[in-house]
């Protein structure tokens, strides 16, 4: 018996619910870099270029982390409403916007006990409470992808090499002009900048108080301005915020794969989604640590990063053996890694916001 049916006997509402949830995926700087067509029993995900522009997303890596996170999005959201679905992807040539095509069927299957949590999932990077997760809770999550070449590991304490490493890369942004005007971008100075792009990041999100606002609105005018400041204090605080956010942390997770395919990319996405929701669910906060994990792979696999400076070279390139080492790796690579802890939800005017759906459909 042919249990598929066409997507048309599907209600509307279901339909709606399914693109509604794809908005609460996370993106670079909440940058929403993707458009959706409805066709039929299909949607079909496009790249949007121009808002995925970003010096640490050069290579588009960082937009196959997520599109992972809109797939497996996808997929719970769908079992939820008693729906399977099969992907085609188009990830030869990143230069064309069509990325991926997601056709739905009517299939019984077990509903997700995650769909509740798509909603709640945020980035929280304040200090967390130290408690060690439980290895059971990702054990699922490993059993599923596994199969599909990619791992999941945790690290409870890390060594000294490896937090110098961190410690380091907390600097990046604030090191590297171009990384710090294209983050600027998306940070959302006041209320009304908030409500009328709906994208980005507000202050309190990203721990800015109105002092370090006026200072970057300096840096965004003056590359001479950002050195001094850099020089003469910013980078004592820095460092002092990043050490008390690195030391209160329960874990680093990390997800590797075995290749450097581009569905690689995706499906290490989707495990970290996957697992960033179940550490929801149980109440862990998780903040991505991006610049420590997929720059050092994006280095090795295109042997050059464009605007890194020779210092930062050299300790990517000395990355993947300190993530290895860490995370007791044998040959498969580091991509995502993330950091979690118990704490608090964030406030909801801390929140990122979302466009509405309208706004996603071609
Ligand atoms: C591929 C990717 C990389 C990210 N890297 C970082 C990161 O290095 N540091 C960080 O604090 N947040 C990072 N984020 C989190 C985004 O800034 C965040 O998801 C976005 O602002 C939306 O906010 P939300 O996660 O609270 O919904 C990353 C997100 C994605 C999808």
């Amino acid at each position: 018996m042919n249990t598929k049916k066409n997507i048309e006997e599907i209600s509307t509402d279901i339909i709606d619910d399914i693109l509604d949830k794809i908005r609460y995926v996370p993106t670079g700087d909440n940058s929403q870099h993707w458009n959706f067509k409805w066709q039929k029993n299909q949607i079909l995900i496009y790249h949007n270029k121009e808002r995925a522009k970003h010096i640490l997303n050069d290579h588009f890596h960082a937009s196959l982390l997520s599109l992972g996170c809109i797939i497996e999005n996808i997929d719970i959201s769908a079992k939820f409403h008693g729906l399977d679905f099969h992907v085609d992807y188009f990830l030869e040539d990143l230069t064309q916007d069509l990325l991926a095509t997601v056709t739905l069927f009517t299939m019984p299957t077990d509903p997700d006990m995650l769909y509740p949590f798509i909603e709640k999932r945020e980035t929280n990077r304040n200090p967390f409470s130290r408690q060690p997760l439980k290895e059971e809770w990702l054990k699922p999550v490993m059993q599923k992808f596994t199969k599909m070449g990619v791992n999941i590991h945790s690290l409870e304490r890390p060594d000294k090499r490896f937090f110098k490493f961190l410690l380091k890369c907390e600097q990046y942004i604030w090191f590297n002009r171009e990384v710090l005007l294209d983050t600027v971008k998306w940070i959302r100075f006041n209320e009304g900048e908030t409500i009328a792009s709906r994208d980005g990041m507000n202050l309190e999100n990203v721990k800015l108080k109105k002092i370090d606002a006026y200072f970057l609105k300096l840096f965004r005018q003056s590359a001479f301005l950002q050195k001094l400041v850099w020089y003469f204090g910013a980078r004592w605080k820095v460092n002092f915020d990043a050490k008390s956010v690195l030391k209160n942390t329960s874990n680093f997770v990390c997800v590797t794969i075995n290749d450097t395919r581009a569905l690689s990319l995706v499906n290490a996405g989707r495990a970290m989604y996957r697992t960033w929701l179940v550490l929801t669910k149980n109440n862990y906060a998780v903040q991505p640590m991006t610049i420590a994990s997929l720059l050092p792979y994006v280095m090795h696999n295109k042997s050059y990063l464009r605007g890194c400076n020779m210092s930062f070279t050299k300790s990517f390139a000395d990355a993947p053996k300190i993530l290895k080492k860490s995370f007791n790796l044998n040959a498969e690579n580091p991509v995502w890694m993330i950091r979690t802890g118990g704490a608090n939800p964030l406030d909801p005017g801390s929140r990122t916001t979302r466009r509405n759906i309208k706004d996603f459909m071609l």
